[in-house]
C-alpha cells in the first residue's frame, strides 16, 4: 500500500492499530486496509461492534456535559483516539467556551490528526504519551498549561483500560489519577466486558492479537474496582445506553448488546467518602 501524506515513516502500514480500527466503526477516514479488513471480519462476528462505539461516543458527551453542569470547566481526555464529531472540547467548550481541554494518545495517526484540527485553538492540546505513565502525563507542558490540578477536572478515561493488561494494573493507574486531582473532580470509565455476553465476543476477543495492544474483557467487579476511593454517581456502573440517557426513548431495546459498562466516579474530601449521591 503506498504511504498517505499524513502518515509519518515510523507507522507500519501492515500492522492494525486499535485507534485506526476505532476510527474506520466511527465513519472515519484515518484508517489503512489492514485496520479495515480486521474491523470487518470482528464485525462479522460480533455485528454490533460498530454500534457500540458509536453508544460509547455519546457516553462520552453525556459524560462531559454532567460534568459541566457539576462545575467542571477542565478536562484530562485519556487514550482520546482519532477525532471523530461530537469530540470533548466541542460538547464542553458548548456550555462553557473558556472550558479547556487536554487530549492524550499513543497512537501517532491520532495525536497528528487531533493537532491538526485542534490548530488554533488555545485552549486545547495534544500530549503523545503513554496513559500508564501517569506522571509524565500530568508533567508535559500542556498539561500544566492547561489544567490547574488544584481545581476539580472532569477525568475521561473511555475505551481505554481494556487496552491496559492486568500486569500493567489499570486499576492502579486511574487511583495515581484519583491522588493527582483535587475533591470536586470527576473520572469517567467505560470498557469492555465479557459479562452478559455471547461466545462470539470472546472469540473476536482473541483476534485483538494481532493489533499492539489485545483488548481485555473484564468482569464487573473487576471493573467496580477501578472506581475504588471514588463515589459513584448515579446510576453506577452500568451498560452504557442506561447511563442518564438522554431520553427514556433512545435507551437500546438490549442496551447490554454493547458490552460495553460505564460509569461516573466523584473524588470527594477525605471527610465525606461515599458520601451524597448525585
Ligand atoms: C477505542 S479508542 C477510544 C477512543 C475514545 N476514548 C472513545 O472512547 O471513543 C482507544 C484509544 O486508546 C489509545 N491507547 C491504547 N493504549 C494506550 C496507552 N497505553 N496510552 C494512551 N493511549 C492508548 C489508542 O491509541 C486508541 O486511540
Amino acid at each position: 500500500m503506498e504511504r498517505p501524506n499524513w502518515v509519518s515513516a515510523e507507522i507500519d502500514l501492515e500492522r492494525p492499530s486499535g485507534a485506526r480500527v476505532c476510527d474506520y466503526f466511527l465513519g472515519g477516514a484515518h484508517n489503512f486496509a489492514v485496520d479495515r479488513e480486521l474491523a470487518e471480519i470482528v464485525s462479522r462476528m460480533t455485528p454490533d461492534i460498530g454500534d457500540a462505539m458509536r453508544a460509547n461516543r455519546a457516553f462520552l458527551r453525556r459524560a462531559v456535559r454532567f460534568m459541566g453542569d457539576q462545575g467542571i470547566h477542565q478536562f484530562l481526555d485519556l487514550g482520546s483516539g482519532i477525532p471523530t464529531l461530537g469530540n470533548v472540547h466541542e460538547v464542553a467548550q458548548r456550555a462553557d467556551p473558556a472550558a479547556r481541554v487536554v487530549y492524550v494518545d499513543v497512537d501517532p495517526v491520532a495525536v497528528s490528526h487531533s493537532r491538526m484540527i485542534l490548530d488554533g485553538d488555545p485552549r486545547t492540546a495534544v500530549v503523545q504519551a503513554d496513559a500508564r505513565e501517569v506522571e509524565s502525563v500530568l508533567a508535559a507542558p500542556e498539561t500544566r498549561r492547561l489544567l490547574d490540578l488544584e481545581q476539580p477536572v472532569g477525568v475521561l478515561i473511555l475505551g481505554l483500560l481494556h487496552f491496559i493488561p492486568d500486569a500493567d494494573d489499570p486499576a492502579g493507574i486511574v487511583k495515581r489519577l484519583r491522588e493527582a486531582v483535587c475533591s470536586g473532580s470527576f473520572i469517567a470509565l467505560a470498557n469492555v466486558t465479557h459479562e452478559d455476553q455471547p461466545p462470539e465476543v470472546i472469540e473476536a476477543q482473541k483476534l485483538s492479537n494481532q493489533i499492539d495492544t489485545p483488548i481485555c474483557l473484564r468482569s464487573r467487579s473487576e471493573l467496580l474496582e477501578q472506581f475504588d476511593g471514588l463515589s459513584l454517581v448515579d446510576p453506577g456502573l452500568v451498560h452504557i445506553p442506561l447511563w442518564r440517557p438522554d431520553s427514556p426513548l433512545y435507551v437500546d431495546e438490549r442496551p447490554e448488546r454493547f458490552g460495553v459498562l460505564g460509569g461516573v466516579g466523584r473524588k470527594d474530601p477525605e471527610e465525606n467518602r461515599n458520601g451524597t449521591a448525585l
